[in-house]
């Protein structure tokens, strides 16, 4: 796929964001060190997606006068993990800006159609005046990014980025065709989407593999 068509993705390529994928993709990974991996990429790609943070000065006195030197203000943004994959990501965003607020959206995937069903929602009341990072590991169909950006809009939402893990290249067209203005972040584009629509060849269900849920054979 050429991402240069879609002007609103930033496609992330550091070795060492490459080398944490990696070790997600692997089945043999287990719970624990996936958690933890999960965080680490949240942390590195929050810090490209928060680049624009806006600063304001702030005077501090060093050791050897007093001065105006810049510092973040966390009260004009929030963080949405789309529940529940969504939430392995959270913690690392905290640790770029530990006072942020937080959204959840909680969405899974009907089965047979593959859409969302929205079952949570809890967004804070002036997100109007809010950059909302939306955090989600996987863009699969697109389905749950789209109907994310719908229910913040609805709520009030005008400036939003959305930050992923892996995409597929069905989710990532339907995500810029349906908002051209919101911000992609992409840690890894893969081939493509199978007939379950999961993603080929991603690194299985996400979700079940940050919570343990996944069943796995007895040993
Ligand atoms: C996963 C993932 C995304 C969604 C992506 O959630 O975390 O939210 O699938 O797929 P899409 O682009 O086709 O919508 P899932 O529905 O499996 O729910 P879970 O996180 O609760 O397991
Ligand atoms: N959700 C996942 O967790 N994995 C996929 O491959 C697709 C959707």
């Amino acid at each position: 796929m050429d991402l240069s068509k879609y002007k609103n993705v930033t496609y992330l390529d550091h070795p060492l964001l490459k080398h944490k994928i990696t070790k997600l993709r692997d089945k043999n990974t287990p719970t624990n060190e996936f958690r933890t991996i999960v965080k680490e990429i949240a942390f590195i790609e929050g810090y490209e997606a928060l680049r624009d943070l806006p600063t304001h000065l702030r005077e501090v006195e060093t050791p050897i006068e007093k001065t105006m030197q810049p510092s973040v203000s966390r009260k004009g943004i929030c963080f949405v993990p789309i529940l529940r994959a969504g939430l392995g990501m959270e913690d690392g965003m905290l640790e770029l800006v530990p006072g942020a607020t937080c959204g959840h959206i909680g969405l899974y995937r009907n089965e047979e159609t593959h859409e969302p069903v929205e079952y949570y929602c809890k967004l804070p009341d002036d997100i109007a005046n809010r950059h909302i990072y939306l955090i989600d590991p996987m863009l699969a169909t697109g389905g749950s990014a789209c109907g994310a950006v719908d229910i913040l809009r609805r709520h009030g939402a005008k400036q939003i980025s959305f930050i992923c893990i892996i995409a597929a290249p069905e989710g990532v067209a339907r995500f810029c065709e349906a908002h051209p203005d919101i911000p992609l972040y992409v840690g890894a584009l893969d081939r493509e989407l199978n007939d379950k629509a999961y993603i080929c060849p991603g690194l299985g269900d996400c979700g079940d593999r940050i919570f343990g849920t996944v069943n796995k054979p007895h040993s």
